[in-house]
């Protein structure tokens, strides 16, 4: 046992106390980010005179070496330290001795964690963000491909209006569109710097802690001491977007399950993201899909744990903050993953434009139109959505589609329909004449996808200036 604050205690700690309390074989994940903040610590305190230059040069060739020695293997970070933090400030006092010492000087584990964690899930943000810009990017080339292909358009999981794949998907591209926006705003929010808050009243010291924050690419330091060492909300933002993202990753895994069926047919996923089954030799089942959705449970789970964990914690830190990290860590790695996955399934998936178009074409997805059509020729709209109910309820009993009826079936019906009716009924017409900003014509839809590439094509990473360390 490792622990940095004997001196006041005259027992050891009890091995399961000790096991209970200790966050070392999670907390280990931000290693990287806690010696990152070390090295702005000391960097900073040497700029106020708090340290000398030899010290601060000791310190940093300390931190550094630990650090690689970590990343080649050399050095292992064992359940024998309480948390991160103790672990490499134990390992730096025993290269450098007693200059090492002094490298806690004007902070707390408090402001610590708070820094390592923000480091951390700043970083993770802009990974979750490129992930959801590849995605985008694959889903803008479906949609370039499948301007023209046409497919039913559901409500109530029942068929509706015809619709085309490409505005199916572009409704996904608006979802994921905002979900990267929702990781800029979380992004900028979080984005200021809790170190030299100390454990919750700031410190002594004369800190400069603007300079730390700027050597860490913040935009600034936190305001306020209290809030800076008990803030979890930009956690608690964080996993509500993954929420989001795995959310929409789920509707739309929902879907893949379903046309990947026998009974629809609308998509073959590719042989590489799909499994068998042990006993049924003709299986291929969409196990990729099925466990994105299983997994949007856990990562909810996750952001309802932490909001429920920091909902009765008094100011400032409490050790039920600690609780932060796990769920956290899984909750990014597992949205991580499945975008990742999700994004191979649709770039292979084989759309089965014919099968769509043959739907899109049965269960009366015309309906609409031939209202439309009486109303284009006087008839009231209410008039003319009863005599096409008139008109699909004939040809359920005749087992035909309207575009299927004789002109003298359609006039006996409404004397108002012509021979132009079966161009108006046409799928392709119906879907062609939808043109408003939104709809699926595919006039409306190709400009859509040219604004889609144009946003593409700028990066808000790039445009505020952020690098992604790698
Ligand atoms: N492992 C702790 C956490 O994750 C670090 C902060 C410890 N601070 C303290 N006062 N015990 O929150």
């Amino acid at each position: 046992m490792a622990q940095l604050w004997g001196g006041r205690f005259t027992k050891e700690t009890d091995q399961l106390v000790y096991n209970f309390n200790a966050s070392i074989s999670f907390d280990q994940k931000f290693f990287r980010q806690d010696i990152e903040g070390s090295i702005a610590h000391v960097v900073m305190l040497a700029k106020q005179g708090i340290l000398t230059k030899e010290e601060k040069d000791e310190i940093l060739k300390g931190l550094t070496g630990i650090r690689q020695d970590v990343e080649e293997g050399k050095l292992q970070i064992t359940e024998e330290y309480e948390d991160i933090h103790s672990f490499v400030e134990a390992n730096l006092i025993e290269r450098i001795g007693d200059a090492g010492k002094k490298l806690h000087t004007g902070r707390s584990r408090n402001d610590q964690v708070a820094l390592d964690m923000r480091l951390y899930t700043r970083l993770e943000v802009l990974y979750v963000d490129e992930l959801v810009k590849t995605l985008l990017q694959t889903l803008v080339t479906v949609m370039e491909d499948n301007v023209e292909t046409y497919m039913p358009g559901f409500t109530h999981l029942q068929k509706a209006q015809p619709v085309t794949l490409a505005h199916h998907m572009g409704a996904y591209f608006e979802m994921f569109k905002r979900d990267r926006s929702r990781l800029k705003d979380i992004y900028h929010r979080m984005n200021y710097c809790p170190l030299g808050a100390g454990a919750l009243a700031g410190t002594t010291y004369p800190l400069d802690r603007n300079y730390t924050a700027s050597l860490l690419g913040f935009e600034g330091p936190t305001s306020n001491s209290m809030d800076s060492v008990s803030d979890r909300d930009y956690v608690i933002e964080f996993l509500a977007a993954l929420s989001t993202i795995m959310m929409h990753l789920s509707r739309f895994c929902e879907e893949i399950i379903l046309w990947n069926s026998n009974e629809y047919r609308f998509v073959e996923i590719d042989d590489a993201y799909a499994t068998g089954s042990s006993i049924m030799p003709q299986k291929k089942n969409p196990d990729i899909a099925e466990l994105v959705r299983g997994k949007t449970g856990r990562v909810y789970g996750a952001l309802f744990s932490i909001l429920t964990t920091m909902k009765g914690i008094p100011l400032a830190y409490n050790k039920d903050m600690q609780e932060d990290k796990e769920l956290t860590f899984d909750a990014i790695d597992t949205a991580k993953g499945c975008l990742a996955l999700f994004e191979g399934m649709i770039r292979t998936m084989k759309f089965n434009a014919d099968v769509m178009e043959k739907s899109a074409a049965m269960g009366f997805t015309n309906a609409t139109d031939a209202a439309d059509y009486l109303v284009g020729r006087g008839v009231p709209f209410r008039d003319a959505h009863s005599i096409v109910g008139r008109l699909v309820l004939y040809c359920i009993d005749k087992k035909c589609g309207i575009e299927d009826l004789s002109m003298e079936e359609l006039k006996e019906i409404s004397p108002v329909f012509e021979e132009d009716i079966y161009d108006a009924v046409n799928i392709k017409t119906c879907v062609e004449r939808r043109l408003t900003v939104g709809a699926p014509g595919p006039e409306a839809m190709r400009k859509v996808i040219g604004i889609y590439k144009e946003y593409l094509a700028k990066d808000w990473q790039d445009e505020d200036e952020i690098n992604i360390p790698r």
